[in-house]
């Protein structure tokens, strides 16, 4: 039998990860994730690119080692050609072209968001069928990206709706940089807010029509609240950790589901995913396990491994372009910005 074999590799933010997928059950997916980082409590592009440039290689190396495969094994190499910062994918994007001259298989290019909705394609085995079907709508939540996405193929996905402003991920760490929560914040929100009281204060929600989102406003309401009430108690954050934490983690998910909830009853579909670095939140997945019961949703949570940036989401989407035979010149660019 001949197999179909792909590399994938992912590096358009702060980890450096390659996979091997074969005939679209996962091998291997290894990632080096950058701590330089966290003493400036966000990702510094130029360090970012420096660090993918030296954990590349040798991520490659071990993703094939762990699939035991050999290179010459491989069909195809898949790669993030966006959106990202630019000089990190540069450096998956000129290893890519690099890789694929030498050992002369087709390239395929990757949208980053697309590949976030992919991963609940991942198969763990042979028989992993846990896969959503299509028409699904995807709840796509990162650092950089909150949209409400309309999956109706792997290749034809409709943003029905997005953020205005910031993104859901990018809330939670800036609410937890006014905390000293470090960096990213989202997770350490997430630990702290399962001891709090979610009613304990009282967020602004966003009123915009549609399906899109907001996050500016309550980010700002929620610096006010820190800021009037330390002016009456210097130690308030320390006081009231938990009970912050557990408030606004609260609000981001109920501005999440509210506008989640609009899709699915107006779309009528609904079987419904969640992708990307926020969907590992507590507060998340039980809103979505909640709304399963209590509306017969069909959900999707992806396994924690697959929440954050990884080349598997990448592999399988090359997968999917390598049946259709969707490869990509040598001459292409990576970009930094784009929707879907
Ligand atoms: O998808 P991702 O790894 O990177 C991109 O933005 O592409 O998402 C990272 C985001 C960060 O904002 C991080 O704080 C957030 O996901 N995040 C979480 C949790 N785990 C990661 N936010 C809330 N709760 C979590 N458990």
């Amino acid at each position: 039998m001949n197999h179909i074999t792909i590399l994938g590799i992912e590096s358009s933010c702060d980890d450096t990860s390659a996979a091997v997928i074969r005939d679209g059950v996962m091998l291997s997916n290894v990632i080096a994730s950058q701590a330089v980082h966290e003493a400036f409590g966000g990702v510094v592009p130029e360090l970012a690119s420096r660090a993918h440039q030296q954990n590349i290689i040798p991520v490659v190396s071990e993703a094939l080692k762990r699939a035991g495969i050999d290179k010459s094994e491989l069909s195809a190499l898949a790669f993030t050609r966006g959106p990202g910062l630019m000089g990190s994918l540069l450096v998956g994007t000129s290893f890519a072209k690099g890789f694929v001259t030498a050992l002369d298989i087709p390239l395929i290019d990757v949208n980053h968001l697309q590949a976030h909705v992919m991963a609940h394609f991942i198969k763990e085995s042979e028989d992993d069928h846990n896969q959503p079907s299509f028409p699904f709508i995807c709840l796509l939540v990162s650092g950089g990206n909150s949209q409400i996405i309309r999956v109706n193929s792997y290749k034809d996905m409709e943003v029905i709706g997005q953020t205005i402003d910031d993104a859901a991920g990018e809330a939670f760490d800036k609410c937890a940089k006014v905390m000293d929560l470090g960096y990213p914040g989202g997770p350490v929100v997430d630990r702290l807010a399962k001891e709090g009281n979610p009613k304990a204060f009282t967020l602004n929600k966003p009123h915009i029509p549609g399906y899109n989102y907001s996050f500016s406003g309550l980010k700002t309401s929620f610096l006010y609240l820190l800021r009037d009430r330390i002016k009456e108690d210097p130690d308030f954050i320390e006081k009231n950790k938990q009970d912050l934490c557990a408030s606004l983690q609260f609000t981001i998910v109920d501005i999440l589901m509210d506008k989640l909830r609009k899709a699915v009853k107006d779309t009528g579909i609904t079987e419904v995913a969640v992708a990307g670095g926020v969907s590992a939140n507590s507060g998340v997945r039980n809103a979505f396990e909640d709304h399963a019961r209590r509306y017969g949703w069909k959900i999707h949570l992806p396994k924690f491994s697959f929440t954050t940036d990884n080349a598997a989401m990448v592999a399988i989407t090359g997968y999917y372009k390598y049946l259709d035979k969707d490869f990509c010149s040598i001459d292409e660019a990576p970009f930094s910005r784009v929707v879907l």
